[in-house]
């Protein structure tokens, strides 16, 4: 079955889906987008993933495509009409075409792209068995991480080199030595005495729709959870270290610069909170 894309209006072959040579997401990084998990059906926490599209655009000024209620329709169509009941959702606005220049062009209609496909959930959970590896590398990214945006350049080298050394995720490590997050994902870990530690969302970091959730799942397990910075130190000497994302949901970590954690096996916390994790989320189905 041929995959199909959203295109500014049209539902095409993925194959032949292009966009214009002078979008602006193509010449200058200027759009935002979502990943958002599909899961036995359902799209996982649509809501929380639009208020962030809704805050990324507001950020860089860059207007609604369409409304939001038609945006929910054309992701659910993008999952129905490529079959997807486990796997994930893309979705890209860019500050759409205008011959190259720096300034905001006047009038120029917002590009948007959807696509969907699908992940074999078994990959997946034989993934959460073994655990990944993570290296350090240090922050080199501008201060405005919070915006998704797809100028993803620091984090594409980062989990390259990461990949290169046998990794499967790089942790950006702050100047004062705190790890900040991951290139695509938001960093935990679990004390001695049995917290959940990750740093606050203020200010530096994404702010994980899967962290977000995951604390709501914290909450109903009745785990205590610290968001505070943590080091890479303190982080090698925890109980369990783990990632978030929608592509991964609470992903264990088992192994940071080549140091294992623990007994280098997943832990049990970060495999209750991935248990856990369905029942609680916001499923709409799809
Ligand atoms: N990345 N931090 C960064 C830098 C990320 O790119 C992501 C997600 C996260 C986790 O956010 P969420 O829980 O909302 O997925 C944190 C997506 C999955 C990606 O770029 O593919």
């Amino acid at each position: 079955m041929p995959r199909i894309a959203y295109v500014n209006g049209r539902y095409v072959a993925h194959a032949e889906a292009s966009v214009h040579i002078e979008d602006r997401g193509y010449q200058f990084a200027d759009g935002v987008y979502e990943v958002c998990e599909v899961a036995r059906g359902y799209i996982v926490d649509m809501k929380r993933h639009l208020d962030r599209l809704d805050r990324s655009l507001r950020e860089l000024s860059i207007a609604w495509p369409m409304n939001r209620a038609a945006m929910e329709i054309v992701i659910l169509e993008v999952i129905r009409r490529n079959r997807v009941k486990n796997g994930l959702v893309y979705l890209q606005v860019t500050r759409g075409v205008a011959s190259r220049d720096f300034l905001f062009p006047a009038g120029t209609r917002p590009s948007v792209v959807v696509t969907a496909r699908k992940v074999d959930p078994a990959a997946a959970a034989k993934r959460a068995e073994n655990g990944i590896k993570v290296i350090t590398v240090p922050e080199n990214r501008w201060d405005r991480v919070d915006i998704k945006s797809v100028g993803l350049l620091p984090n594409v080298l980062a989990k390259q080199k990461a990949s290169e050394a046998g990794a499967q995720e790089a942790w950006f490590i702050d100047a004062d030595g705190t790890v900040k997050e991951g290139g695509s994902s938001n960093a935990w870990i679990v004390t001695g005495d049995g917290a959940l530690v990750t740093r606050p969302a203020e200010h530096g970091i994404l702010r994980g729709i899967t962290r977000t959730t995951l604390l709501d799942v914290a909450a109903k397990l009745g785990l205590r959870v610290e968001e505070r910075g943590f080091t890479v130190a303190e982080a090698k000497a925890a109980r369990e270290a783990f990632i978030s994302s929608a592509t991964t949901l609470a992903m264990p970590v088992v192994a940071i610069d080549g140091a294992p954690i623990a007994n280098g096996h997943p832990g049990s916390v970060v495999l209750s909170l991935r248990q856990a994790f369905f029942d609680i989320a916001e499923k709409r189905p799809a």
